[in-house]
C-alpha cells in the first residue's frame, strides 16, 4: 500500500504540566512519539512529523534514534494555530494520507491499515465513550459522518453525543489540498481545526466513513494520569507477547520490561524484576527484585536483589544477592554476595568472594580491573584499579590489592593480629566470671 503518514506533534501539551514536550514523555522506555513513528514506518516510506513547540529538542531526539528518513514540517503556529494549521503547506508524496496524533502511543500498524483500506473519501476513527468529555463529538447520519464539533463549541445537546473523534484519519491527498487552505478560525479556541474539513467535504458530496476503533488503542495521552494508564496497557502488551514467545514470568504484573528489550531461549523472570533499556536476555534466570539496565545476559543467573548496570555483558555467570555490576564483562564467573564490580573484565572459573569491591574511582577518574581465569578473590577484598590480576591467583580474604599480581601467585595484605589477654575486663572494669 502506498500511503503517506503525517504525525501531528506541534502542540504545546499544556495539560501535561511539564517542561518536557508532551510527545517526548516516555512509555516503556521510549518517547511516546516514537511508537507513532514506528507504526508509521511499518506502513509508509513517506513519514512527516509536524513540529513547533520545542522543535529543536524533538527533531534532535528523532534524528538520534532513527536511521530512516523522516521529514519534518515546522508549523506556522503564530498565523495558523491548531490541527488544521499543522496540515498547511505540507508536501505529501502519495495519493493516500494517514494522519496520526503524536500523543497516541498505543495505535498499531493493523489499525492504521484497517483505516487506510476503508472506502470513504475520508475514513475517520471513532470511539464510543460513556464519558465523551474532552473529545470532539462526531455527528453521524445514516452511517456517514456529517461533522465533528469540538467540545468547546458544543451546545448542550451535542455534548451528550457519545461517538467521539479518536483523531486518526485516512483520506485522499486531494481532499487536504482542496479544504485545508479554506479553513477558518471562527471557533471558541480561535484555532484552525483539521476537523472542520469534514463538514466542508460533506457539503461537496464526499463520503466520510466512521471506523469504530478500540478505545484502548486510540486514547490520547494528554495528562500524567493518561501517561500512567498508557504505560499499564503497553506493559501488558509487551509481557503478553513475550510470554507467547516462551518467557516465564512469575506475577507478571510486578515486572517491568522496556519495549526495546529482546529475549531468546528459555528465560525466567521472577516477581519485581525490571529490565531496562535495550537489554538482551538469553536463557537466563533473573530472580526477585533484580534490575538489569541496558545489558546483555546469556546463560546466567542473577539475584535476588542484584543490579546489573549499563554496558555489562554476562555470560555463563552467577550473580547473587546485593551484587552490583557496572560496565563489566564477566565470563564464567561466580559473584554470590554483596559486591561491586565496575569497569572490570573477569574471566572463566573465577570466584569473587563476599564483599569484594573494585575501587574503580579515585574521585577524578575511572580505572579498569582485569582478572584472569581461575582466580579466587577472598571475601572483603578491595581491588584498587587500575589493576591486572593474572590467571590462577589466590587472594587472601580482607586484602587491599594495589599492585598487579602475576600468574600462580598468592596475594595477601593484612595488618598483623594483636591479642591482649583479659583486656575486656580491665577496659570495662568488670569482674571476670569463670
Ligand atoms: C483533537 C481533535 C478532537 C479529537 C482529539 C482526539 C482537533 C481540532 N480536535 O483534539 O476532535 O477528539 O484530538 O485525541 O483536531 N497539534 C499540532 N499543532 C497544533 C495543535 C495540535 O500539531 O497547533 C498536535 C498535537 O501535538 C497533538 C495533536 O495535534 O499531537 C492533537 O492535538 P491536541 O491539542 O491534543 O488535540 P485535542 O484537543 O485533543
Ligand atoms: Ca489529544
Amino acid at each position: 500500500m502506498s500511503i503517506s503518514v503525517v504525525i501531528l506533534a506541534a502542540g504545546q501539551g499544556t495539560r501535561m504540566k511539564s517542561d518536557t514536550p508532551k510527545v517526548l514523555h516516555k512509555i516503556s522506555g521510549q518517547a511516546m512519539l516514537f511508537y507513532a513513528i514506528d507504526a508509521a514506518l511499518e506502513v509508509s516510506d513517506d513519514v512527516t512529523v509536524v513540529v513547533y513547540h520545542q522543535k529543536e529538542r524533538i527533531i534532535q531526539e528523532i534524528q538520534k534514534n532513527y536511521k530512516q528518513t523522516i521529514n519534518f514540517h515546522i508549523q506556522d503556529v503564530a498565523n495558523f494555530p491548531g490541527t488544521g494549521g499543522a496540515m498547511r503547506d505540507l508536501s505529501i508524496k502519495h495519493k493516500k494520507v494517514v494522519i496520526l496524533n503524536g500523543d497516541m502511543p498505543l495505535v498499531t500498524k493493523d489499525s492504521i491499515e484497517a483505516l487506510a483500506s476503508g472506502d470513504g473519501d475520508i475514513n475517520m476513527s471513532v470511539i464510543k465513550l460513556n464519558n465523551p468529555s474532552g473529545y470532539g463529538r462526531v455527528a453521524i447520519k445514516k452511517g456517514y459522518v456529517q461533522e465533528i464539533i469540538e467540545e468547546k463549541d458544543c451546545n448542550e445537546a451535542q455534548k451528550t453525543i457519545q461517538s467521539v473523534n479518536a483523531g486518526v484519519y485516512a483520506l485522499k491527498r486531494k481532499i487536504l489540498e482542496s479544504f485545508i487552505p479554506k479553513l477558518t478560525n471562527d471557533n471558541a479556541q480561535k484555532e484552525y481545526y483539521l476537523t472542520d474539513i469534514i463538514k466542508m467535504a460533506v457539503s461537496k458530496g464526499k463520503t466520510i466513513n466512521p471506523v469504530y476503533v478500540k478505545e484502548e488503542e486510540f486514547k490520547g495521552v494528554n495528562s500524567k494520569l493518561d501517561l500512567a494508564n498508557a504505560e499499564i496497557i503497553m506493559q501488558n502488551r509487551i509481557k503478553e507477547a513475550l510470554m507467547h514467545k516462551g518467557v516465564i514470568m512469575r506475577l507478571p504484573h510486578t515486572i517491568y520490561i522496556d519495549s526495546r528489550a529482546t529475549f531468546e531461549g528459555e528465560v525466567i523472570l521472577e516477581n519485581g524484576v525490571s529490565i531496562e533499556g535495550k537489554s538482551h536476555i538469553g536463557s537466563s534466570h533473573i530472580k526477585t527484585n533484580s534490575v538489569v539496565e541496558e545489558s546483555i545476559l546469556i546463560n546466567s543467573t542473577i539475584g535476588p536483589m542484584a543490579r546489573i548496570r549499563p554496558q555489562s555483558y554476562l555470560i555463563d555467570t552467577h550473580i547473587g544477592n546485593f551484587v552490583e555490576v557496572k560496565k563489566s564483562t564477566l565470563k564464567g564467573v561466580k559473584a554470590g554476595h554483596l559486591s561491586y564490580l565496575g569497569d572490570s573484565t573477569i574471566d572463566e572459573g573465577t570466584n569473587i568472594g563476599a564483599g569484594v569491591i573494585t575501587c574503580n574511582y579515585d574521585g577524578k577518574n575511572k580505572y579498569e580491573t582485569v582478572i584472569g581465569k581461575n582466580v579466587f578473590v577472598g571475601s572483603d577484598t578491595q581491588l584498587i584499579a587500575p589493576l591486572i590480576i593474572e590467571d590462577d591467583v589466590l587472594i587472601g580474604a580482607g586484602s587491599t590489592i594495589t599492585q598487579n599480581i602475576s600468574k600462580g601467585e598468592l596475594a595477601i595484605s593484612r595488618a598483623p593480629l594483636k591479642r591482649v589477654q583479659n583486656f575486656f575486663y580491665k577496659f570495662f572494669h568488670q569482674k571476670q566470671t569463670s
